[in-house]
């Protein structure tokens, strides 16, 4: 029986040469004109078969929750990525997944996430410690710096200082290895695959010098010693299994919530009126640093409004393992789903005027009112973000202490664009100016807690 499809690129050479050059230059204006002409469910054929794309919330819904179980993440769009993570959570399926899961789960527990508020903080007045008003910094760099200590502090308990550039350079390489098509033969040794290949074995390095710290010297109350512990015992976790779930949780933990934080900066200096109600909320601390207990619902507004704005993950993929039903259409088992959280994110539907930053959408009254998955940052279904309330928690306390104090100016002339790679990149950088406010200057600071480990 024929499958019918639904419409799409009819998937001949001069359809083929159009995307990958419509793609190259303006992927997100490219994708968006392809759900305007074939609608919220398109089909691509290609070499190796084809795939679905998606953008409607109903139809997000079935993949990530309704017809979870049936969903793999054995996809096209994983392979090189699956080269850097291995077989860590965000790649593995079934029972290997489910038994991982459960591994990590207390690592991200209520009471841990109050004990990492703390780190949080510290990390966040230590750099504000550092700040001068007037001061030019590319702001995507600061953020990365500052996450990774979060990650790596919180559930390593390990100081990365000295590290942070090797992890970026190798973060950026692994970025464009990720997303770059390569149609050469696989054994021709060129310079992108070699910068590659580099910057897996100096990730790995990293990570094989914290697990041999941890096994030479004492316990620790943390993520990495419960993978140890884990590893240590009869049929518990390989030594490679360790290293993949370090791997996964390094990279996941700290380039989504740096993004997040990046494109919130850019969006406060270009909307002052937001700004302003910011640092009204702010200014109720009277000065002190923010702590969990402190509601910041102006605070969390802004930032849910730039996840919407500009998504960290902004496509998710998915393959069958069976044939499901999803709006109308029979997918068979084996092919690819690929959904546009970013389009979804842009709907007019559902965000009226989608490129107006409007915090007040996240206003209880009106968050509530969002079709349901139509807003997704973090996933959702069994697969959805493990540390969402880690970054949630994260990226608010780091945006009030910081924001207490300065406020970021783009530097006239910087250009600002995405590069969506494996994540959303700004992709020149985010090159702004740190301004002091004027009264909080004076401020007293939270003294630094216990110094990194
Ligand atoms: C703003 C910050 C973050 C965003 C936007 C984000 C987004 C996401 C999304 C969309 C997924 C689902 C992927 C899918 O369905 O295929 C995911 C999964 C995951 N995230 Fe995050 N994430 C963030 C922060 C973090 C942090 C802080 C950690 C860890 C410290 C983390 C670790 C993971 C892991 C391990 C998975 C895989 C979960 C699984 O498959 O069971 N993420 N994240």
């Amino acid at each position: 029986m024929d499958v019918v499809r639904p419409n799409g690129p009819d998937g001949g050479m001069a359809s083929r040469v159009r995307t990958l050059i419509g793609f190259g230059t303006d992927p997100l204006g490219f994708v968006q004109r392809r759900f305007e002409t074939y609608g919220d469910i398109y089909y691509v054929k290609n070499a190796r078969g084809g795939f679905y794309v998606m953008k409607h919330p109903e139809h997000i819904h079935a993949v990530l929750v309704t017809q979870a179980a049936k969903m793999r993440k054995e996809h096209s769009a994983f392979e090189l990525l699956s080269r850097v993570v291995g077989d860590g959570l965000l790649t593995t399926d079934g029972d290997v997944w489910r038994r991982q899961r459960r591994l990590l789960q207390p690592a991200f527990s209520q009471a841990r996430l109050a004990t990492y508020s703390t780190a949080i903080v510290d990390e966040a007045v230590r750099m504000r410690d550092q700040l001068t008003s007037g001061q030019e910094l590319d702001v995507s760099r600061a953020m990365m710096e500052l996450t990774l200590r979060v990650v790596c502090r919180t559930l390593f308990s390990h100081d990365p200082r000295g590290e942070t550039d090797d992890v970026a350079n190798a973060m950026s390489a692994l970025q464009d290895g990720v997303s770059t098509p390569d149609f050469l033969p696989s054994w021709l040794p060129t310079p992108h695959r070699r910068r590659f290949r580099d910057s897996v074995a100096a990730i790995d390095r990293i990570v094989y010098r914290m697990i041999g710290e941890r096994r030479s010297g004492p316990a620790a109350d943390d993520l990495l010693q419960s993978l140890i512990t884990a590893s240590d015992e009869q049929g518990g976790l390989s030594e490679k299994e360790m290293r993949d779930q370090l791997v996964t949780l390094f990279l996941a933990g700290h380039e989504t919530t740096s993004h997040a934080l990046t494109w919130t900066w850019y969006l406060l200096s270009q909307n002052p009126e937001a700004a302003r109600k910011l640092r009204e909320e702010l200014d109720t601390l009277g000065g002190r640093a923010p702590t969990l207990d402190d509601p910041l619902p102006y605070t969390d507004m802004v930032i849910k409004e730039s996840m919407r704005m500009f998504p960290p993950v902004y496509l998710l993929a998915r393959s069958p393992a069976e044939d499901v039903e999803i709006g109308g259409y029979t997918i068979p088992r084996g092919t690819e789903i690929v959904l546009w959280i970013y389009m979804t994110h842009h709907d007019p539907r559902w965000f009226p005027e989608p490129e107006r930053f409007r915090p007040e959408r996240f206003a209880a009254d009106n968050e509530s009112k969002l079709p349901k998955n139509a807003y997704v940052p973090f996933g959702a279904g069994p697969r959805a973000c493990i540390g969402k309330q880690f970054a949630t928690i994260e990226a608010r306390l780091l945006l009030a202490t910081l924001a207490q104090r300065f406020a970021f100016d783009l530097v006239p002339g910087h250009r600002v664009a995405m590069r969506p790679r494996v994540t959303l990149n700004p992709k020149f950088g985010m090159r702004m100016t740190a301004r002091a406010h004027a009264n909080a200057a004076a401020a007293p600071a939270r003294p630094l807690g216990a110094s990194a480990p």
